[in-house]
């Protein structure tokens, strides 16, 4: 048997149809760079902003000047359910191009994150990393996420969605009673984005009116809430999938106003501890709702849980879960995970190995 015919091939999946298109790019480079050859050969599957789907023998082709835009073979998945592998066709030539044993999706926000891709797959029957359907669609959508976490008695600020429609029918109306039940500052959020695109922090009733339009600018339905205050932020990775375990907790540090876009991506002047110095049972607690959180979104494989942390009470708060968090080798969730004993390549073995078991697990359900 020659080595290729033992290793397993991932299909990497990256860039999107998102405004987290160059991150994912750098965390798809982050893995090509550190998995495990011996065990994996790697099918880097770039995604441009329009949605085409490219495939070349060196991923690097693929990307041109930090987007999926260069050369590259345009293809498109067959489901074929019975074979368990993801087949690439040729768009053009319309003839197969090869086939993946597994799919490790590296998309963050809409189409990636939110189930759709994940769908995809389901139908192609084949093994990917990270939540299902349910768990991706979940946890993209604030306002869904966030009944889930209060059915599962998780502690949320108070919180309100609004739809597009409600808005346009009493601007005035709707600024009135959101300022009534949630006071200032507040924050406006797009209910299914990411990266805190569309995100304001609303300190005077003048602000409200358009923070509301820019939200509704990304998103039908728009999340608001009161604001955590002298709050520390605090995240915690999780990994596993009916047995989740929590890693440290990590703190970020923003040096803007909020974690917004800039300071995410552009300014890059975050500072992250890892672990947090957090009275030992904050820490506890933190961890045991990440794992809550995690399984409340019905997630798999890979979940960070974002908090904030009342800095003189101590009193917790769930934000959300990432389902597909930012995952370069310097992100927070392998940072959190190499603080806690898993380095980088063993985690990515150890999330398509959980992407396996998942599989078979639901391949041995009866269907009738
Ligand atoms: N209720 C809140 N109180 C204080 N800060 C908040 C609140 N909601 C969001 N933020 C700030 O905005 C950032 C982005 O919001 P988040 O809900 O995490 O959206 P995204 O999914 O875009 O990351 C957070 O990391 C935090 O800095
Ligand atoms: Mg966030």
């Amino acid at each position: 048997m020659t080595a290729d015919s033992r290793r397993l091939r991932v299909g990497l999946l990256f860039g999107g149809r998102s405004g987290e298109h160059e991150v994912s790019i750098r965390s798809a480079l982050s893995v090509l760079e550190a998995i495990d050859r011996e065990k994996y050969e790697v099918v880097p599957i770039g995604i441009t902003r329009e949605g085409r789907w490219l495939i070349a023998t060196d991923p690097r082709q693929l990307i041109a000047g930090g987007a999926v835009a260069g050369q590259g073979t345009m293809v498109a998945v067959v489901p074929e359910p019975g074979d368990r592998k993801l087949t690439t066709v040729d768009a053009t030539a319309g003839r197969a191009v090869g086939q993946v044993d597994v799919v490790f999706p590296l998309l963050h926000g809409p189409y990636g994150e939110d189930g759709t891709v994940q769908g995809l797959l389901e139908l192609a029957n084949v093994p990917y990393v990270g939540a299902g359907v349910l768990g991706s669609a979940c946890g993209m959508d604030k306002g869904v996420m966030k009944r889930l976490f209060q059915a599962a008695n998780l502690p949320v600020l108070d919180w309100v969605a609004i739809r597009k429609v409600d808005w346009r029918r009493d601007p005035a109306g709707t600024i009135r009673e959101l300022a009534d039940r949630l006071g200032y500052p507040n924050f406006v959020k797009p209910a299914n984005l990411g990266s805190s695109v569309g995100i304001s922090k609303v300190r005077h009733p003048d602000e409200f009116h358009d923070a509301l339009e820019l939200a509704f600018s990304y998103d039908i339905k728009v999340v608001v809430e009161r604001a955590a205050i002298d709050c520390r932020e605090v995240e915690c990775a999780v990994l596993g999938n009916d047995e989740p375990v929590a890693s440290v907790v990590g703190e970020l540090v923003p040096r803007r106003e909020f974690y917004d876009y800039t300071a995410k991506y552009v300014s890059n002047d975050t500072d992250l501890y890892i672990p947090a110095d957090l009275p030992e049972p904050v820490g506890t607690r933190v961890q045991a709702l990440a794992v809550a959180a995690f399984q409340a979104v019905e997630c798999a494989g890979l979940g960070r849980v974002d908090f904030f942390v009342q800095r003189d009470t101590g009193a917790i708060s769930v934000n959300e879960i990432n389902t597909l968090p930012g995952f370069t080798s310097i992100s927070m969730y392998p940072k959190l995970w190499e603080a806690s004993g898993i380095g980088y390549r063993e985690l990515i073995d150890r999330l398509i190995q959980l992407a396996f078991e998942r599989h078979a697990e639901r391949s041995a359900l009866r269907i009738s």
